[in-house]
């Protein structure tokens, strides 16, 4: 059976790192906001070309970190719109409700997914204060439309990056050029999330915020920690949300080979999309820049079910990235009478085949003959 992730044999090139660092953190006896926390958020700031990195305990609590601090330093209020894509993981849209926030949804383009930019003038209205921008399946939403429409409008810009580890902080050219917002392209802030799938995964939860703001890096670092940074002083209303020093240690070692992963994953995806050939499926768009991270290789098919029961049938296990899209879950009741055709299509339609930096050129071959004679 071809798994359709297979986390154990990802993780065993680490084995040996991971046991030497275990050890040192034992030793050091200090596990909560230490050495490796401050290590990772350094290299992490380093590797995304920004100035502040602040570890979390996850992706959802990085988005709400950034919405609970812009509204702490005044920017954003109790109350105001996001505007959010309708096709995404459902935290993107948990995270604005639980920020207090109004959750706008826009459709994506059929082709790549994500949000549609042409879509989101008509939906600003005067109580619009930020896009959440949200780069789904590893592939860059389009920033620069983004950018040019919130400085329009006056509206902050928030990127869900959970799935996009390694997309380019600078100027890539194609599509997304940045030459003129130096040091990075990231205006506002950015969350990530370490859950163990992710392209950088830790063995457990794990999460940071990315930004340039000076001022929103220091709220974060203190609304992680109970609203604290002092000991003892509490001030603001703060959660506890802090990257573990064990998942930073792990972090720290699994960083060095993200670029490579990455790379293996857009090799995979290439040879996906030059050797399947098949009338039934659809497979997915990408310019063949570095602006994919592939952390997810996504078809569409308008027979999935069936499809899906081949592949198993051929041994090769596939997933489904979502079933329900935000808007028709059961817990968000005031939105369920929305409708939104595209995202509601691409939750029918969409499939996502194995893609992995520890999957075999052998195995990917046989994804592929087995798609070919569908
Ligand atoms: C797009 C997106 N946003 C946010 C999250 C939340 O991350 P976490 O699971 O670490 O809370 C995820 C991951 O699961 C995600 O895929």
């Amino acid at each position: 059976m071809i798994r359709f992730l297979d986390l154990i044999k990802i993780n065993e090139r680490y084995e040996t790192a991971f046991q030497d660092t275990l050890k040192s953190v034992l030793e050091r006896g200090w596990y909560i906001l230490g050495k490796e926390v401050e290590t990772f958020e350094n290299n992490f700031a380093t590797y995304c070309k920004t100035q502040h990195c602040v570890g979390v305990g996850n992706g959802l609590d990085a988005l709400i970190l950034i919405f609970k601090g812009y509204i702490q330093l005044g920017k954003l209020q109790k109350g105001d719109e996001v505007i959010v894509p309708a096709n995404t993981y459902i935290a993107s849209v948990l995270a604005i409700l639980a920020a207090d926030l109004v959750p706008v949804l826009v459709e994506p383009k059929l082709e790549t997914y994500n949000i549609n930019p042409d879509l989101i003038p008509e939906k600003i209205t005067p109580k619009t204060k930020a896009i959440l921008a949200v780069h789904l399946y590893g592939q860059l939403a389009e920033m620069e439309r983004i950018h040019t429409i919130a400085e329009q409008n006056n509206l902050l810009v928030i990127e869900d990056a959970a799935q996009a580890h390694g997309i380019p902080p600078t100027p890539e050219g194609g599509v997304n050029k940045y030459q003129e917002v130096p040091p990075s392209r990231v205006r506002g802030a950015v969350a990530y999330s370490f859950y163990p799938s992710k392209n950088l995964g830790a063995l457990g939860d794990g999460g940071a915020v990315v930004t340039n703001d000076a001022q929103l890096a220091k709220v974060i670092q203190s609304l992680r920690n109970y609203g604290s940074e002092t000991k003892y002083q509490t001030e603001f209303i703060g959660i506890n949300s802090r990257l573990d020093e064990i998942q930073a240690a792990f972090l720290n070692l699994k960083l060095s080979n993200l670029d490579a992963d990455n790379e293996k994953r857009r090799s995979i995806a290439k040879r996906y999309l030059t050797e399947i050939k098949s009338d039934k499926i659809i497979l997915p768009f990408w310019d063949f820049s570095k602006n994919h991270v592939f952390h997810l290789f996504v078809i569409r098919t308008s027979r999935r079910a069936e499809l899906q029961v081949y592949l198993q049938q051929h041994g090769i296990e596939t997933a489904i990235h979502y079933p329900i899209p935000p808007h028709k879950q059961k817990a968000l009741t005031q939105m369920n009478a929305l409708s939104f055709p595209i995202t509601e299509k691409i939750h029918e339609e969409v499939l996502s085949i194995p893609l992995h930096p520890a999957l075999e050129d052998e195995e990917v071959s046989a994804i592929i003959n087995a798609l070919n004679q569908y």
